[in-house]
């Protein structure tokens, strides 16, 4: 195992800068920017990635939220060595598998909510919500469905329909989904009505709420034909941001009100990753239908999950797929999910470091404009003035890939935030080394 990280060659190296190359002629375009990130990994231990030149470096990325055990994890690892014995393929939406149902079941004890539960299983994220929308379009006759501003939840039709992030993620792809109408999120940091969230979190959450009930559902949304709110207890993608405390009892009571369903995305923020295993957790709300995915195999095997209230529930053939309930991938999850349960407390303990040291950078930098987070998810919000908050994406950019350069592994998010989220079991040593980087880093480049 490594104790720091080790640039040896500036990345990109001479077998990196092949392979980037080479990747761009022949690999469709997605979302690499070789600018900044010019990473190309050769091995994963822990929370240690190693590249194709023999740099070594600190992940504080884990692969977009999904490597929450760190990578090569050993516990996974021994399970799926097992199963790779037994059987890989189940067909397990035409015939049964035992460690399918194993899943289920220790999903639906898990998820909040006083109320029995079925789960239905997919590969990814964006499947994982499309299952969402076509149960609750399934079981309550309604159609349409509220999400939120800075949402992201895919990019297949009908969770692109609910995605509002970036422009790039829609321009030149209507008609996704219709039927989706988008209100602000609770942001505190950056709202419509420049409200000072933090200091003022009721009045920012009844703005919201009045927002959706008299704007929307007063005025051009007929109630009773909206089916769900699609929202993230935490928004990722969108730039890590934390909404107040009572925001979600609040949706509850409005939901309530109307009879529609609340499906909450936990796709990025789910599996431990804010100290809870579920981050609605932090709400005390129990959603109608929740979204897992990207850790839930913590890497090893794509899976996706969508866990719902029982009396949802599809009729035969009305939604399938050919993957769901994969062995390799139960089996993967099972284990992922016995390993995050015991590093809950650990994550909530990591949260108290990260806290102090990253506030310090808002209170020490003007052009830091916000810091904001739960557990081991950070983010970072680069600003060019702090009365303006215009955002400052070409310092967020540098901070990226200088932080690279000197072994640390960030991603950015939202339009100019930086996340932080390393492993869940990442040491207090790793986590002092990683942030320590990361504080020099944003030094340098602010002076
Ligand atoms: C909250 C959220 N929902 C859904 C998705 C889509 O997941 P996938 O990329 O696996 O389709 C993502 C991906 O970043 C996400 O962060």
């Amino acid at each position: 195992m490594y104790s720091k990280p080790v640039v040896k060659v500036t990345p990109p190296g001479p077998k990196a800068r092949k392979i980037i190359e080479e990747h761009h002629r022949y690999v469709a375009t997605t979302t690499h920017d070789p600018e900044i990130l010019p990473l190309v990994i050769e091995r994963g231990v822990g929370p240690w990635i190693i590249d194709v030149d023999g740099n070594v470096y600190l992940d504080f990325s884990t692969g977009v939220s999904v490597t929450n055990l760190g990578h090569v994890n050993d516990a996974v690892k021994k399970v799926l060595l097992e199963y790779l014995d037994k059987v890989w393929h189940a067909a397990g939406t035409d015939f049964y598998n035992p460690v399918q149902v194993e899943l289920a079941k220790k999903l639906t004890s898990i998820a909040p909510g006083d109320f029995e539960k079925k789960v239905f299983f997919a590969n990814s994220g964006t499947e994982s919500i499309e299952a969402a929308l076509k149960i609750s379009r399934f079981s309550t006759g309604r159609k349409l469905f509220i999400a939120f501003i800075s949402a992201f939840h895919g990019r297949t039709m009908g969770s692109l329909a609910l995605t509002a992030s970036k422009p790039v993620q829609r321009k030149n792809y209507f008609p996704w989904m219709p039927g989706v109408f988008h209100v602000p999120y609770p942001n505190p940091y950056r709202n419509p009505w420049h409200i000072d969230g933090y200091e003022h979190p009721d009045e920012l959450v009844n703005r919201v709420i009045e927002y959706i009930d008299y704007w929307l559902l007063n005025h051009y949304v007929p109630p009773d034909e909206v089916a769900g709110i699609v929202f993230e207890p935490i928004q990722g993608e969108g730039g890590y941001v934390v909404p107040p405390k009572n925001f979600f009892r609040e949706l509850k009571k409005l939901a309530d009100k109307y009879g529609i369903l609340l499906i909450d995305d936990e796709v990025q923020m789910g599996m431990g990753r804010t100290g809870r295993m579920f981050a609605i957790e932090h709400f005390n709300v129990a959603p109608d239908i929740i979204a897992m995915a990207k850790a839930l195999g913590n890497g090893a095997a794509p899976i996706g999950a969508t866990i719902f209230r029982k009396d949802l529930d599809f009729k035969p053939g009305a939604h399938s797929n050919t993957f769901g309930g994969h062995v390799l991938a139960c089996a993967a999850a099972l284990a992922t999910i016995n390993e995050v349960e015991k590093l809950l407390p650990h994550v909530r303990e990591m949260e108290k470091l990260f806290r102090e040291e990253l506030v310090e950078l808002k209170e020490k930098y003007s052009r830091v404009g916000d810091v904001r987070g739960l557990g081991l998810a950070w983010g970072i919000e680069f600003v060019k003035d702090p009365k303006t908050k215009e955002h400052d994406i070409e310092t967020r950019n540098k901070v990226v890939y200088e932080a690279l350069k000197k072994g640390l592994v960030v991603l950015p998010c939202g339009k100019s935030t930086i996340r932080l989220i390393p492993p869940l079991n990442i040491t207090e040593e790793q986590a002092k080394t990683g942030l320590s980087i990361f504080k020099e880093v944003v030094k340098t480049v602010l002076s």
